[in-house]
Protein backbone atom coordinates (compact mmCIF):
# COMPACT_ATOMS: atom_id res chain seq x y z
CA UNK A 1 0.00 0.00 0.00
CA UNK A 2 1.24 3.33 -0.65
CA UNK A 3 2.34 5.73 2.48
CA UNK A 4 -0.53 7.85 3.36
CA UNK A 5 -1.02 11.47 4.94
CA UNK A 6 -3.78 11.22 7.71
CA UNK A 7 -6.25 13.86 8.65
CA UNK A 8 -8.77 13.70 11.69
CA UNK A 9 -11.14 16.38 12.16
CA UNK A 10 -11.90 17.25 15.91
CA UNK A 11 -12.79 20.96 15.84
CA UNK A 12 -16.56 20.88 16.21
CA UNK A 13 -18.42 22.32 19.20
CA UNK A 14 -21.11 19.06 18.81
CA UNK A 15 -23.56 21.48 19.63
CA UNK A 16 -26.18 18.94 19.68
CA UNK A 17 -24.24 16.83 22.48
CA UNK A 18 -25.37 19.74 25.13
CA UNK A 19 -22.60 19.44 27.10
CA UNK A 20 -19.93 21.11 28.22
CA UNK A 21 -17.11 18.59 27.13
CA UNK A 22 -16.45 18.29 22.89
CA UNK A 23 -18.08 15.90 21.21
CA UNK A 24 -15.15 13.67 20.41
CA UNK A 25 -13.63 13.91 23.97
CA UNK A 26 -16.99 11.64 25.09
CA UNK A 27 -16.36 8.39 25.63
CA UNK A 28 -17.99 5.24 24.09
CA UNK A 29 -16.78 1.14 26.03
CA UNK A 30 -14.19 3.35 28.50
CA UNK A 31 -12.08 5.60 25.81
CA UNK A 32 -12.74 8.94 24.29
CA UNK A 33 -14.38 8.64 20.91
CA UNK A 34 -11.32 10.92 19.19
CA UNK A 35 -9.23 7.97 20.36
CA UNK A 36 -11.24 4.84 18.87
CA UNK A 37 -11.56 6.85 15.78
CA UNK A 38 -7.48 7.32 16.19
CA UNK A 39 -6.97 4.16 16.52
CA UNK A 40 -8.35 2.25 13.65
CA UNK A 41 -6.48 5.12 11.59
CA UNK A 42 -3.66 4.08 13.12
CA UNK A 43 -3.90 0.29 12.76
CA UNK A 44 -4.99 0.42 9.13
CA UNK A 45 -1.84 2.88 8.15
CA UNK A 46 1.04 0.79 10.37
CA UNK A 47 3.71 -0.68 8.79
CA UNK A 48 3.27 -3.27 11.16
CA UNK A 49 -0.15 -3.94 11.09
CA UNK A 50 -1.52 -7.34 9.59
CA UNK A 51 -2.04 -6.93 5.91
CA UNK A 52 -1.56 -3.30 6.15
CA UNK A 53 1.43 -1.68 3.88
CA UNK A 54 3.51 -5.36 3.74
CA UNK A 55 3.31 -4.94 0.26
CA UNK A 56 5.51 -2.61 -0.06
CA UNK A 57 8.36 -4.44 -1.09
CA UNK A 58 11.31 -1.36 -1.11
CA UNK A 59 11.30 -1.03 2.57
CA UNK A 60 14.28 -2.08 3.39
CA UNK A 61 16.44 0.49 1.82
CA UNK A 62 15.41 2.90 4.60
CA UNK A 63 14.59 5.97 3.12
CA UNK A 64 11.05 4.88 0.74
CA UNK A 65 7.94 6.71 2.15
CA UNK A 66 6.97 3.34 3.93
CA UNK A 67 9.57 3.22 6.51
CA UNK A 68 8.43 7.23 6.91
CA UNK A 69 6.76 7.36 10.57
CA UNK A 70 3.25 8.71 9.73
CA UNK A 71 2.17 12.21 10.93
CA UNK A 72 -1.64 12.20 12.40
CA UNK A 73 -2.90 15.33 12.04
CA UNK A 74 -5.67 16.47 14.37
CA UNK A 75 -7.49 19.46 13.55
CA UNK A 76 -8.92 20.96 17.16
CA UNK A 77 -10.47 24.01 17.56
CA UNK A 78 -13.51 24.23 20.26
CA UNK A 79 -12.16 23.17 23.44
CA UNK A 80 -8.68 22.16 22.43
CA UNK A 81 -7.32 21.70 25.62
CA UNK A 82 -9.98 19.34 26.26
CA UNK A 83 -9.88 17.63 23.11
CA UNK A 84 -6.09 16.84 23.88
CA UNK A 85 -6.69 15.83 27.52
CA UNK A 86 -8.96 12.94 25.48
CA UNK A 87 -6.52 11.06 24.08
CA UNK A 88 -5.04 10.68 27.63
CA UNK A 89 -1.67 8.60 27.27
CA UNK A 90 -2.59 6.81 23.90
CA UNK A 91 -0.45 7.45 21.00
CA UNK A 92 0.07 5.36 17.53
CA UNK A 93 2.59 2.84 17.95
CA UNK A 94 3.93 4.32 15.09
CA UNK A 95 4.29 7.84 13.45
CA UNK A 96 3.30 10.84 15.72
CA UNK A 97 0.05 13.20 16.74
CA UNK A 98 0.28 16.87 15.21
CA UNK A 99 -2.16 18.75 16.48
CA UNK A 100 -3.38 21.37 14.03
CA UNK A 101 -5.33 24.64 15.06
CA UNK A 102 -8.48 25.43 13.56
CA UNK A 103 -9.31 29.15 14.80
CA UNK A 104 -12.80 28.91 13.91
CA UNK A 105 -14.99 26.11 12.85
CA UNK A 106 -15.79 26.96 9.70
CA UNK A 107 -17.01 23.61 8.62
CA UNK A 108 -15.15 19.95 7.40
CA UNK A 109 -13.76 21.75 4.46
CA UNK A 110 -12.37 24.55 5.85
CA UNK A 111 -10.89 22.21 8.82
CA UNK A 112 -8.88 20.36 6.42
CA UNK A 113 -7.40 23.75 4.66
CA UNK A 114 -5.71 24.39 7.88
CA UNK A 115 -4.05 20.93 7.49
CA UNK A 116 -2.51 21.76 4.14
CA UNK A 117 0.30 23.35 5.64
CA UNK A 118 1.59 20.69 7.95
CA UNK A 119 0.05 17.82 5.27
CA UNK A 120 2.30 19.01 2.43
CA UNK A 121 5.78 19.72 4.39
CA UNK A 122 8.95 17.58 3.36
CA UNK A 123 8.00 14.76 1.00
CA UNK A 124 4.37 14.04 1.69
CA UNK A 125 2.54 11.26 0.59
CA UNK A 126 0.84 11.16 -2.32
CA UNK A 127 -2.52 10.15 -0.83
CA UNK A 128 -4.44 11.74 2.13
CA UNK A 129 -7.15 10.15 4.53
CA UNK A 130 -9.66 11.98 6.19
CA UNK A 131 -11.34 11.06 8.70
CA UNK A 132 -13.92 12.40 11.32
CA UNK A 133 -13.03 12.54 14.98
CA UNK A 134 -16.86 11.47 15.83
CA UNK A 135 -17.19 8.41 13.74
CA UNK A 136 -15.57 6.02 16.34
CA UNK A 137 -16.69 2.55 15.29
CA UNK A 138 -14.83 2.24 11.75
CA UNK A 139 -12.73 -0.94 11.80
CA UNK A 140 -9.16 -0.56 10.75
CA UNK A 141 -10.19 -3.52 8.02
CA UNK A 142 -12.62 -0.77 6.68
CA UNK A 143 -9.98 1.76 6.07
CA UNK A 144 -7.56 -0.70 4.39
CA UNK A 145 -10.21 -1.87 2.55
CA UNK A 146 -10.98 1.77 1.41
CA UNK A 147 -7.46 2.89 0.60
CA UNK A 148 -6.68 -0.37 -1.06
CA UNK A 149 -9.89 0.37 -3.19
CA UNK A 150 -8.94 4.07 -3.86
CA UNK A 151 -5.14 2.22 -4.97
CA UNK A 152 -7.08 -0.39 -7.42
CA UNK A 153 -9.41 2.00 -8.89
CA UNK A 154 -7.23 4.93 -9.15
CA UNK A 155 -9.64 7.67 -8.49
CA UNK A 156 -9.17 11.25 -7.23
CA UNK A 157 -11.97 10.77 -4.40
CA UNK A 158 -12.42 7.28 -2.78
CA UNK A 159 -15.11 7.68 -0.16
CA UNK A 160 -16.88 5.64 2.67
CA UNK A 161 -20.82 4.97 2.42
CA UNK A 162 -23.37 2.99 4.61
CA UNK A 163 -27.12 2.62 3.55
CA UNK A 164 -30.16 3.22 6.03
CA UNK A 165 -33.92 3.71 5.73
CA UNK A 166 -34.14 5.35 9.52
CA UNK A 167 -34.73 9.24 8.82
CA UNK A 168 -31.23 10.53 10.07
CA UNK A 169 -29.20 13.05 9.52
CA UNK A 170 -26.13 12.39 6.85
CA UNK A 171 -25.40 13.81 3.86
CA UNK A 172 -26.84 11.73 0.86
CA UNK A 173 -25.31 10.06 -2.11
CA UNK A 174 -26.27 11.42 -5.24
CA UNK A 175 -26.16 9.28 -8.26
CA UNK A 176 -27.06 9.48 -12.26
CA UNK A 177 -29.27 6.84 -14.04
CA UNK A 178 -26.34 4.80 -14.52
CA UNK A 179 -25.42 4.53 -10.64
CA UNK A 180 -21.82 6.84 -11.41
CA UNK A 181 -21.93 9.24 -8.11
CA UNK A 182 -22.34 13.03 -8.31
CA UNK A 183 -22.36 14.63 -5.44
CA UNK A 184 -23.25 14.56 -1.97
CA UNK A 185 -25.99 16.87 -0.31
CA UNK A 186 -26.14 17.49 3.16
CA UNK A 187 -29.52 16.39 4.66
CA UNK A 188 -30.38 19.78 5.99
CA UNK A 189 -30.25 21.20 2.16
CA UNK A 190 -31.77 18.05 0.52
CA UNK A 191 -35.23 17.78 -1.10
CA UNK A 192 -37.76 15.15 0.04
CA UNK A 193 -36.64 12.74 -3.14
CA UNK A 194 -33.00 13.25 -1.68
CA UNK A 195 -33.64 12.75 1.56
CA UNK A 196 -35.16 9.25 0.54
CA UNK A 197 -31.76 7.87 -0.73
CA UNK A 198 -30.39 5.13 1.40
CA UNK A 199 -26.93 5.69 0.80
CA UNK A 200 -24.91 8.08 3.43
CA UNK A 201 -22.16 9.50 3.36
CA UNK A 202 -19.84 8.26 6.54
CA UNK A 203 -17.36 11.31 6.37
CA UNK A 204 -13.97 8.79 5.58
CA UNK A 205 -12.44 9.49 2.16
CA UNK A 206 -9.61 8.69 0.57
CA UNK A 207 -8.03 11.62 -1.30
CA UNK A 208 -5.02 12.07 -4.01
CA UNK A 209 -3.24 14.54 -2.60
CA UNK A 210 -2.24 16.97 -5.04
CA UNK A 211 -5.69 17.64 -6.35
CA UNK A 212 -6.84 18.11 -2.82
CA UNK A 213 -4.69 20.79 -2.23
CA UNK A 214 -5.01 22.43 -5.06
CA UNK A 215 -9.08 22.23 -5.33
CA UNK A 216 -9.59 23.28 -1.71
CA UNK A 217 -9.78 27.00 -2.43
CA UNK A 218 -12.58 26.35 -4.86
CA UNK A 219 -15.35 25.21 -1.77
CA UNK A 220 -17.53 28.29 -1.30
CA UNK A 221 -19.26 28.61 1.78
CA UNK A 222 -23.14 27.44 2.28
CA UNK A 223 -25.74 30.00 3.53
CA UNK A 224 -24.93 28.81 7.59
CA UNK A 225 -21.01 30.04 6.17
CA UNK A 226 -19.41 26.78 6.32
CA UNK A 227 -17.17 25.24 3.60
CA UNK A 228 -18.00 21.60 3.26
CA UNK A 229 -15.34 19.09 2.84
CA UNK A 230 -18.09 16.86 1.00
CA UNK A 231 -18.73 19.59 -2.10
CA UNK A 232 -15.22 18.38 -3.30
CA UNK A 233 -17.04 15.13 -4.17
CA UNK A 234 -19.15 17.55 -6.98
CA UNK A 235 -15.82 19.55 -8.14
CA UNK A 236 -14.53 16.07 -9.30
CA UNK A 237 -17.38 15.01 -10.97
CA UNK A 238 -17.48 18.50 -12.60
CA UNK A 239 -13.60 17.75 -13.94
CA UNK A 240 -14.77 13.89 -15.31
CA UNK A 241 -12.49 12.78 -12.69
CA UNK A 242 -13.06 9.48 -11.35
CA UNK A 243 -14.72 9.01 -8.13
CA UNK A 244 -15.07 5.63 -6.47
CA UNK A 245 -16.66 4.76 -3.11
CA UNK A 246 -16.51 1.59 -0.45
CA UNK A 247 -20.10 0.47 1.33
CA UNK A 248 -20.27 -1.36 4.84
CA UNK A 249 -22.56 -1.46 6.88
CA UNK A 250 -24.39 1.88 8.70
CA UNK A 251 -23.36 0.59 12.05
CA UNK A 252 -19.65 0.74 11.39
CA UNK A 253 -19.60 4.24 10.14
CA UNK A 254 -22.22 5.92 11.95
CA UNK A 255 -21.54 9.44 13.33
CA UNK A 256 -22.38 10.70 16.92
CA UNK A 257 -24.15 13.79 17.07
CA UNK A 258 -26.28 13.29 20.09
CA UNK A 259 -26.26 11.36 23.34
CA UNK A 260 -28.96 8.81 21.46
CA UNK A 261 -26.41 8.23 19.11
CA UNK A 262 -23.39 8.29 22.24
CA UNK A 263 -25.67 5.41 23.46
CA UNK A 264 -26.48 3.59 20.27
CA UNK A 265 -22.67 3.42 19.80
CA UNK A 266 -21.86 2.41 23.25
CA UNK A 267 -24.60 -0.30 22.11
CA UNK A 268 -22.64 -1.68 19.21
CA UNK A 269 -18.98 -1.49 20.57
CA UNK A 270 -20.30 -3.43 23.38
CA UNK A 271 -21.57 -6.01 21.72
CA UNK A 272 -18.32 -6.26 19.32
CA UNK A 273 -16.39 -6.90 21.89
CA UNK A 274 -18.28 -9.02 23.79
CA UNK A 275 -18.99 -11.21 20.58
CA UNK A 276 -14.75 -11.09 20.35
CA UNK A 277 -14.50 -12.25 24.00
CA UNK A 278 -17.15 -15.33 23.44
CA UNK A 279 -15.55 -16.28 20.11
CA UNK A 280 -12.25 -16.22 22.41
CA UNK A 281 -13.82 -18.96 24.43
CA UNK A 282 -15.07 -17.07 27.43
CA UNK A 283 -18.86 -17.64 28.78
CA UNK A 284 -20.84 -14.35 28.59
CA UNK A 285 -24.15 -15.25 30.14
CA UNK A 286 -26.11 -12.53 29.42
CA UNK A 287 -24.40 -10.50 27.20
CA UNK A 288 -27.48 -8.08 27.74
CA UNK A 289 -26.24 -6.85 31.08
CA UNK A 290 -22.57 -7.69 30.78
CA UNK A 291 -20.87 -3.84 30.18
CA UNK A 292 -17.11 -4.58 28.89
CA UNK A 293 -14.32 -1.34 28.11
CA UNK A 294 -12.15 -1.63 24.83
CA UNK A 295 -9.43 -3.47 25.87
CA UNK A 296 -10.38 -5.54 28.45
CA UNK A 297 -9.15 -8.93 28.36
CA UNK A 298 -10.28 -12.39 29.35
CA UNK A 299 -8.96 -15.69 29.52
CA UNK A 300 -10.81 -18.73 27.89
CA UNK A 301 -12.83 -20.75 30.17
CA UNK A 302 -13.85 -17.61 32.47
CA UNK A 303 -17.66 -17.24 32.78
CA UNK A 304 -19.00 -13.28 33.32
CA UNK A 305 -22.43 -13.60 35.14
CA UNK A 306 -25.16 -11.38 34.37
CA UNK A 307 -24.59 -7.15 35.77
CA UNK A 308 -21.41 -7.30 35.40
CA UNK A 309 -19.00 -4.27 34.59
CA UNK A 310 -15.70 -5.29 33.07
CA UNK A 311 -14.03 -1.47 33.01
CA UNK A 312 -10.79 0.10 32.07
CA UNK A 313 -7.08 -1.71 31.71
CA UNK A 314 -9.10 -5.07 33.49
CA UNK A 315 -7.17 -8.58 32.71
CA UNK A 316 -9.26 -12.06 34.05
CA UNK A 317 -6.95 -14.66 33.66
CA UNK A 318 -8.59 -18.15 32.85
CA UNK A 319 -11.61 -20.49 34.20
CA UNK A 320 -12.47 -17.60 36.59
CA UNK A 321 -15.88 -17.22 37.70
CA UNK A 322 -16.99 -13.35 38.00
CA UNK A 323 -20.35 -12.36 38.92
CA UNK A 324 -23.27 -11.78 39.15
CA UNK A 325 -23.19 -8.09 39.45
CA UNK A 326 -19.00 -7.75 39.98
CA UNK A 327 -17.70 -4.10 39.02
CA UNK A 328 -13.75 -4.79 38.10
CA UNK A 329 -12.04 -1.89 37.22
CA UNK A 330 -8.23 -1.34 36.13
CA UNK A 331 -7.57 -4.93 38.08
CA UNK A 332 -5.90 -8.04 37.01
CA UNK A 333 -7.33 -11.08 37.81
CA UNK A 334 -5.23 -14.21 37.58
CA UNK A 335 -6.58 -17.98 36.78
CA UNK A 336 -8.93 -19.67 38.48
CA UNK A 337 -10.45 -16.82 40.79
CA UNK A 338 -14.26 -15.90 41.33
CA UNK A 339 -15.48 -12.73 42.21
CA UNK A 340 -19.36 -12.43 43.57
CA UNK A 341 -21.08 -9.18 43.73
CA UNK A 342 -18.25 -7.10 44.47
CA UNK A 343 -16.36 -4.05 43.47
CA UNK A 344 -12.49 -4.81 42.42
CA UNK A 345 -10.76 -1.47 41.71
CA UNK A 346 -7.07 -1.29 40.95
CA UNK A 347 -6.57 -4.16 42.59
CA UNK A 348 -4.38 -7.89 41.79
CA UNK A 349 -6.25 -11.51 42.68
CA UNK A 350 -3.88 -13.90 42.25
CA UNK A 351 -4.80 -17.05 40.77
CA UNK A 352 -7.08 -19.66 43.14
CA UNK A 353 -8.34 -16.12 45.17
CA UNK A 354 -11.57 -15.56 45.78
CA UNK A 355 -13.62 -12.06 47.08
CA UNK A 356 -17.59 -12.11 47.58
CA UNK A 357 -20.31 -12.05 47.64
CA UNK A 358 -20.62 -8.06 49.06
CA UNK A 359 -17.09 -7.45 49.11
CA UNK A 360 -14.31 -4.56 48.17
CA UNK A 361 -11.13 -4.63 47.15
CA UNK A 362 -9.65 -1.04 46.50
CA UNK A 363 -6.80 0.35 45.02
CA UNK A 364 -3.53 -1.52 46.15
CA UNK A 365 -5.31 -4.26 47.20
CA UNK A 366 -3.65 -7.55 46.59
CA UNK A 367 -4.76 -10.97 47.44
CA UNK A 368 -2.01 -14.00 46.62
CA UNK A 369 -3.26 -17.12 45.50
CA UNK A 370 -6.02 -18.95 47.70
CA UNK A 371 -6.61 -15.76 49.58
CA UNK A 372 -10.43 -15.89 50.41
CA UNK A 373 -12.62 -13.30 51.47
CA UNK A 374 -16.10 -12.22 51.63
CA UNK A 375 -19.36 -11.03 53.33
CA UNK A 376 -18.21 -7.13 53.50
CA UNK A 377 -15.00 -7.50 53.56
CA UNK A 378 -13.16 -4.34 52.31
CA UNK A 379 -9.13 -4.19 51.67
CA UNK A 380 -7.23 -1.21 50.68
CA UNK A 381 -3.41 -1.08 49.93
CA UNK A 382 -2.77 -4.09 51.35
CA UNK A 383 -1.50 -7.70 50.59
CA UNK A 384 -3.41 -10.62 51.85
CA UNK A 385 -1.31 -13.49 52.05
CA UNK A 386 -2.08 -17.51 50.77
CA UNK A 387 -4.42 -18.82 52.17
CA UNK A 388 -6.06 -16.06 54.24
CA UNK A 389 -9.89 -16.59 55.42
CA UNK A 390 -11.23 -13.51 56.25
CA UNK A 391 -15.45 -13.88 55.74
CA UNK A 392 -17.11 -11.22 57.54
CA UNK A 393 -17.22 -7.92 57.90
CA UNK A 394 -13.55 -7.26 58.26
CA UNK A 395 -11.46 -3.89 57.01
CA UNK A 396 -7.55 -4.07 56.41
CA UNK A 397 -5.97 -1.04 55.04
CA UNK A 398 -2.38 -0.09 54.72
CA UNK A 399 -1.78 -4.03 55.90
CA UNK A 400 -0.51 -7.51 55.34
CA UNK A 401 -1.65 -10.31 56.11
CA UNK A 402 0.63 -13.37 56.22
CA UNK A 403 -0.38 -16.91 54.98
CA UNK A 404 -2.93 -19.10 56.65
CA UNK A 405 -3.88 -16.32 58.78
CA UNK A 406 -7.55 -16.34 59.90
CA UNK A 407 -9.07 -12.74 60.52
CA UNK A 408 -12.15 -13.37 62.60
CA UNK A 409 -15.49 -11.29 61.83
CA UNK A 410 -15.90 -7.82 62.26
CA UNK A 411 -11.87 -7.32 62.30
CA UNK A 412 -10.32 -4.30 61.19
CA UNK A 413 -6.81 -2.10 60.95
CA UNK A 414 -7.16 1.61 62.08
CA UNK A 415 -4.90 2.76 60.12
CA UNK A 416 -5.86 6.46 60.25
CA UNK A 417 -5.02 8.02 63.20
CA UNK A 418 -6.95 11.92 62.04
CA UNK A 419 -3.69 12.77 59.97
CA UNK A 420 -1.05 9.94 58.70
CA UNK A 421 -1.94 6.30 57.28
CA UNK A 422 -0.24 3.29 59.45
CA UNK A 423 0.47 0.31 58.67
CA UNK A 424 -0.61 -2.50 60.30
CA UNK A 425 1.50 -6.43 59.39
CA UNK A 426 0.48 -9.26 60.57
CA UNK A 427 2.52 -12.58 60.39
CA UNK A 428 1.30 -16.03 59.07
CA UNK A 429 -0.96 -18.65 60.39
CA UNK A 430 -2.37 -15.77 63.18
CA UNK A 431 -5.67 -15.89 64.58
CA UNK A 432 -7.13 -12.91 64.85
CA UNK A 433 -10.35 -13.41 66.97
CA UNK A 434 -13.46 -11.96 66.15
CA UNK A 435 -13.80 -7.84 66.72
CA UNK A 436 -10.11 -7.72 67.06
CA UNK A 437 -9.26 -3.82 66.47
CA UNK A 438 -5.57 -3.41 65.32
CA UNK A 439 -4.51 -0.07 65.84
CA UNK A 440 -1.67 1.02 63.26
CA UNK A 441 1.16 1.10 63.63
CA UNK A 442 1.31 -2.31 64.74
CA UNK A 443 2.96 -6.06 64.29
CA UNK A 444 1.20 -9.19 65.27
CA UNK A 445 4.32 -12.31 65.44
CA UNK A 446 3.89 -15.11 63.61
CA UNK A 447 1.03 -17.65 65.32
CA UNK A 448 -0.19 -15.19 67.47
CA UNK A 449 -3.81 -15.50 68.40
CA UNK A 450 -6.25 -12.30 69.72
CA UNK A 451 -9.01 -12.99 71.93
CA UNK A 452 -12.46 -12.01 70.88
CA UNK A 453 -12.99 -8.03 71.62
CA UNK A 454 -9.42 -7.26 72.04
CA UNK A 455 -8.10 -3.84 71.25
CA UNK A 456 -4.42 -4.42 70.04
CA UNK A 457 -2.32 -1.11 70.80
CA UNK A 458 0.99 -2.62 71.03
CA UNK A 459 3.29 -5.37 69.03
CA UNK A 460 2.28 -8.62 69.91
CA UNK A 461 4.89 -11.10 69.84
CA UNK A 462 5.38 -14.04 67.76
CA UNK A 463 3.25 -16.97 69.25
CA UNK A 464 1.16 -15.09 72.05
CA UNK A 465 -2.17 -14.67 72.72
CA UNK A 466 -3.45 -11.35 73.91
CA UNK A 467 -6.86 -10.35 75.40
CA UNK A 468 -8.78 -7.24 76.19
CA UNK A 469 -8.80 -3.52 75.91
CA UNK A 470 -5.73 -2.82 75.30
CA UNK A 471 -4.58 -6.16 74.63
CA UNK A 472 -2.39 -7.67 76.98
CA UNK A 473 -0.51 -11.07 76.50
CA UNK A 474 -2.22 -13.75 78.58
CA UNK A 475 0.13 -16.75 77.41
CA UNK A 476 3.20 -17.02 75.51
CA UNK A 477 5.12 -19.72 74.27
CA UNK A 478 8.23 -20.44 76.05
CA UNK A 479 9.75 -22.97 73.34
CA UNK A 480 8.34 -24.17 70.48
CA UNK A 481 5.23 -26.31 71.67
CA UNK A 482 5.16 -24.93 75.03
CA UNK A 483 3.18 -22.50 77.03
CA UNK A 484 3.10 -20.37 80.11
CA UNK A 485 -0.15 -19.37 81.86
CA UNK A 486 0.04 -15.60 83.11
CA UNK A 487 -2.38 -13.51 85.55
CA UNK A 488 -4.27 -11.21 83.12
CA UNK A 489 -2.93 -7.42 83.74
CA UNK A 490 -5.42 -5.42 85.66
CA UNK A 491 -7.48 -2.99 83.80
CA UNK A 492 -6.05 0.04 82.05
CA UNK A 493 -7.38 3.12 81.69
CA UNK A 494 -10.24 3.36 79.04
CA UNK A 495 -8.43 3.44 75.34
CA UNK A 496 -9.82 5.20 73.14
CA UNK A 497 -10.44 3.66 69.71
CA UNK A 498 -8.90 4.90 66.70
CA UNK A 499 -11.62 4.63 63.80
CA UNK A 500 -10.93 2.81 60.27
CA UNK A 501 -9.88 4.50 57.56
CA UNK A 502 -12.40 7.04 56.67
CA UNK A 503 -14.33 7.49 60.11
CA UNK A 504 -13.48 10.06 62.79
CA UNK A 505 -10.57 11.63 64.23
CA UNK A 506 -9.08 9.29 67.02
CA UNK A 507 -8.76 10.35 70.31
CA UNK A 508 -5.41 10.30 71.84
CA UNK A 509 -5.07 7.25 73.76
CA UNK A 510 -4.20 7.04 76.77
CA UNK A 511 -1.04 4.61 76.75
CA UNK A 512 -1.20 1.78 79.27
CA UNK A 513 2.14 -0.07 80.27
CA UNK A 514 1.52 -2.56 78.36
CA UNK A 515 1.09 -6.32 79.49
CA UNK A 516 3.31 -8.02 82.37
CA UNK A 517 4.51 -11.03 82.02
C1 LIG B 1 -20.71 15.24 8.19
C2 LIG B 1 -20.80 15.27 6.66
C3 LIG B 1 -21.97 14.41 6.21
C4 LIG B 1 -21.78 13.00 6.72
C5 LIG B 1 -21.55 12.98 8.22
C6 LIG B 1 -21.08 11.61 8.62
C7 LIG B 1 -19.94 17.42 5.93
C8 LIG B 1 -20.29 18.77 5.43
N1 LIG B 1 -20.97 16.63 6.21
O1 LIG B 1 -21.89 15.84 8.70
O2 LIG B 1 -22.07 14.39 4.80
O3 LIG B 1 -22.91 12.21 6.39
O4 LIG B 1 -20.54 13.91 8.62
O5 LIG B 1 -20.97 11.47 10.01
O6 LIG B 1 -18.77 17.12 6.06
N2 LIG B 1 -15.36 19.57 12.31
C9 LIG B 1 -14.22 20.35 12.39
N3 LIG B 1 -14.30 21.66 12.07
C10 LIG B 1 -15.45 22.24 11.63
C11 LIG B 1 -16.60 21.44 11.55
C12 LIG B 1 -16.52 20.10 11.89
O7 LIG B 1 -13.15 19.86 12.77
O8 LIG B 1 -15.43 23.44 11.35
C13 LIG B 1 -15.27 18.15 12.69
C14 LIG B 1 -16.18 17.80 13.84
O9 LIG B 1 -15.46 17.90 15.08
C15 LIG B 1 -16.59 16.38 13.53
C16 LIG B 1 -16.48 16.27 12.03
O10 LIG B 1 -15.71 17.37 11.60
O11 LIG B 1 -15.69 15.45 14.13
C17 LIG B 1 -17.84 16.29 11.34
O12 LIG B 1 -18.54 17.46 11.67
P1 LIG B 1 -20.08 17.42 11.98
O13 LIG B 1 -20.52 18.81 12.26
O14 LIG B 1 -20.39 16.39 12.97
O15 LIG B 1 -20.67 16.99 10.55
P2 LIG B 1 -22.06 16.27 10.25
O16 LIG B 1 -23.15 17.28 10.31
O17 LIG B 1 -22.21 15.07 11.08
CA1 LIG C 1 -21.07 14.20 12.75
Amino acid sequence: MRPVGVIILAAGKGTRMRSRLPKVAHQIAGRAMLEHAMRAVADAVAPSATGAATDDDSADDGSDHSSRSTRFLVVVGHEAPAVRAALGDWRPATGNVIWVEQPQQLGTGDAVRVAEHEATRDDAPPTILVTYGDTPLVRAETLRQLLAEHERSGATLTFLTGQTSKPNDYGRVLRDSAGRVRGIVEAKHATPDELAIPEVNSGIYAFAADWLWSRLGQLRPHSNGEYYLTDLVEVAVRERRPVATHSVALAETMGVNDRVALAEAERILRERILRELMLSGVTIEDPATTYTHAGVRVGPDTIIRPGCHLLGATVIGEGCDIGPNSVIRDSQIGDGCQAQASWIEEATMESGSRVGPMSHLRPGARLLPGANLGNFAEVKNSVIGERVQMHHFSYMGDASVGADTNVGAGTISMNYDGKNKHRTTIGERVFLGCDTLLRAPVTIGDDANTGAGSVVTRDVPAGALVVGMPARVARRVLSHGQASEDSPAPPEAQESQAQADGGAHEQPPNQSEGAKG
